[in-house]
């Protein structure tokens, strides 16, 4: 699929089909294309967590108000990122490239996060939202639907995936087949509202 035509058919889908599956292959597929995802100094910093289990699924929904989409949906991905990540061995984010670069790089990571806690949160979000899009763009191209979700008690899905310490989850993303389209677009405000030019 044309990278446009999977944007702009790419709508958040509520209702799914239950007895869709995902090939493995395409799960791969998917992940691979999210894992490419850019991150600030190339941490990486996403930590993705597949749900494969039904009962799990089934306490996700309870934890999402409900929403139908988090126990039909084919696959379920919760995106939640390592907030510390950015000092736990930082040279395997370089590990590919020459030593003078290692060099100077590993530095600049540490001086940039280093006791800026809202920075380094503020990362983690930014990280997970575009691997977000990655993914649901990538699940359309392979004809997948998906929906991206905040909406859900955090600490009680926390909870139930065991997050780790110092971990953060930024949002769920069901990705399956439709069985009722997406409302009409809602309204998209006009490019003048949203676009500046140079300064607001
Ligand atoms: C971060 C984020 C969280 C969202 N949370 C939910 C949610 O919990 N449940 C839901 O049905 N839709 C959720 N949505 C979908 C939005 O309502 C939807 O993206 C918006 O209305 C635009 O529609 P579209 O995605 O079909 O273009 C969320 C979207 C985003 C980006």
């Amino acid at each position: 699929m044309d990278f446009f035509e999977a944007v702009h058919t790419r709508r958040s889908i509520k209702h799914y089909d239950k007895n869709a599956q995902m090939p493995e292959s395409s799960f791969q597929q998917m992940m691979q294309a999210v894992m490419l995802s850019p991150t600030s100094y190339n941490i990486q910093h996403w930590r993705f967590v597949r749900v494969t289990d039904r009962q799990l699924r089934q306490q996700l929904q309870q934890a999402a108000w409900g929403q139908s989409q988090v126990g039909d949906a084919s696959e379920l991905i919760i995106l939640c990122a390592d907030i510390a990540a950015w000092q736990k061995n930082p040279e395997r984010y370089w590990a590919e490239s020459d030593e003078e670069t290692r060099n100077i790089l590993l530095p600049m990571i540490n001086d940039f996060y280093a006791g800026k806690e809202q920075i380094q949160r503020d990362e983690a979000m930014r990280s997970c939202g575009m691997a977000a899009q990655t993914l649901m763009l990538a699940a359309k191209s392979l004809a997948y639907d998906s929906c991206p979700m905040v909406g859900f008690d955090v600490d009680d899905v926390a909870s139930l995936i065991n997050l780790p310490q110092g971990h953060v989850i930024a949002m769920m993303v069901a990705i399956g087949k439709a069985i009722e389209p997406a409302h009409k677009r809602s309204g998209q405000l006009p490019a003048s509202q949203i676009i500046m030019e140079n300064t607001f």
